[in-house]
């Protein structure tokens, strides 16, 4: 339980002022982030130290093999992680190594054995963390997740301290970077996807399975942890609905661009009378909006809330040292609430545990946005006689329509729709009468547009 004694050291000179002994930090795992975080706190330990009112020193590495940045002299090394989690020494666990199994079994032995944890592992939080919080609560100890949504982005701090007075309405955000670096590539650069896949993983920004970034359950993951901060619901991951960028084409990204139009994958959650929305998927948005030139490996939330208005956050979500970043400010963070009394903490999820609300997610049918559709056709006298009707019995409003060049060698023609805002149940039922049309010769691409306006 909650014990502030042992963090002082013993100086009976009382004309001396009180100084804290060093915080104690164990780091499990040493892949991108954790020999980033070994790193930052090394390189800047002094002023590290004049921020948390106290040292703060690696005493403990747990990690299967070592990083040839990281120079652990006179730093304990175990390849059993779980020694990390077992050493008295340790005040804080920082894990670093991702997934939900070990890293969840880590984290609870850590918080069983009353030290602090520091994690970036935004799948572990969005899955476990309502557990997670309440073992930490009953041990009196903080976890802490600042690098776990948009990397170096203090994201969580803004939205959970920062907009503390405000009833949040909505947020969106591109929270995953190795989705927009590829989405940037195809349309900056017309490359392919798999190509820019690669890239990615090389250069340190994808999971380590891929498939978590380009099917958006990366994002989907951030979107849950971002959605409880602010409104103040539990954690609940498996109501996000989730599309990725894995089925994009660069023709679809050619003509937006041609409408006025960028695709980014977004993270949106809306809080409404009727639900609250939670989804992931690749978006159109307005060229000129600063979201759309948000590109890269970068990542940028913007929260709409009563009081402050729109506020956005953007930096690299993704990288050793921007990650580090986080990670070592949430250790800063833990090293000077050490001696207070926990229930007087920051909630972990920014509303009291005991006040978090079950509000109803509302199913994508019901969500409303508007579309952009691009229907394959035979050019045949009355085809999009047929599409518009279809369209019309479904009551939905065409906002623009362009046919694009016809290809001579097949005879078939693009034709591109903008729909005005409608509920998504309405697009299905359109798309499923439009496939059906005879002379449509492809399934219909259907991407959501979202104005993000304020
Ligand atoms: N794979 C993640 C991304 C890393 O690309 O954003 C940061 O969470």
């Amino acid at each position: 339980m909650y014990n502030a004694e042992p963090l002082k050291t013993n100086n009976h000179n009382s004309n001396e002022a009180t100084v804290l002994r060093p915080v104690s930090v164990g780091i499990v795992g040493l892949g991108t982030v954790g020999s980033g975080t070994f790193k930052v706190l090394q390189r800047n330990a002094e002023d590290i130290a004049r921020r948390a009112g106290r040292s703060i020193q690696i005493v403990h590495v747990g990690a299967r093999r070592d990083h040839p940045d990281c120079d652990t002299t006179g730093v304990r090394v175990s390849r059993d992680i779980f020694e990390v989690a077992r050493d008295p020494d340790v005040d804080i666990l920082v894990e670093l190594i991702g997934g939900t199994t070990t890293a969840y079994e880590l984290t609870m032995m850590a918080i069983a054995n009353g030290k602090h944890v520091v994690t970036a592992n935004k799948a572990l939080i969005a899955l476990h963390g309502n557990e997670i919080f309440a073992a930490a609560r009953k041990k009196g100890v903080n976890v802490a997740f600042e690098a776990a949504v948009a990397g170096g982005v203090p994201v969580i701090k803004a939205i959970r301290e920062g907009l503390a007075a405000n009833r949040i309405l909505w947020l969106a955000g591109i929270i995953n970077g190795t989705s927009n670096f590829i989405l940037t590539e195809m349309w900056d650069k017309g490359r392919s996807f798999q190509d820019v896949l690669g890239e990615a993983q090389a250069k340190g920004y994808a999971e380590a399975d891929p498939t978590f970034d380009v099917e958006g359950i990366d994002a989907a993951h951030k979107l849950t942890i971002l959605a409880s901060i602010a409104f103040g619901i539990p954690l609940q991951f498996d109501k996000v609905f989730v599309e990725g960028i894995s089925r994009m084409e660069s023709v679809d990204i050619k003509y937006a661009e041609q409408l006025g139009y960028r695709v980014k994958l977004l993270g949106i959650t809306r809080q409404s009378d009727r639900g609250v929305e939670l989804r992931v998927h690749p978006a159109l948005i307005p060229a000129g909006h600063l979201m759309a030139n948000v590109n890269g490996a970068l990542n940028a939330v913007m929260v709409i809330a009563d009081a402050v208005g729109p506020t956005f956050y953007s930096g690299w979500g993704a990288g050793s040292e921007p990650t580090a970043s986080s990670v070592v400010a949430d250790v800063i963070d833990v090293a000077r609430v050490l001696t207070t009394d926990p229930t007087n903490r920051v909630p972990h999820l920014a509303f009291q545990a005991d006040r978090l609300e079950n509000l109803p997610i509302l199913p994508i049918e019901e969500v409303e946005t508007a579309f952009y559709l691009r229907i394959l056709a035979k050019d045949s006298p009355g085809v999009l006689n047929k599409i518009t009707a279809a369209l019309s019995r479904a009551d939905i409003n065409i906002e623009a329509i362009t046919q694009r060049e016809i290809d001579e060698v097949n005879g078939q023609v693009p034709i591109i729709m903008v729909t005005r805002k409608i509920k998504e149940a309405q697009v299905r039922q359109a798309i499923s009468e439009i496939e059906a049309v005879q002379d449509v010769v492809d399934r219909v691409i259907c991407i959501r547009l979202e104005m993000l306006e304020t």
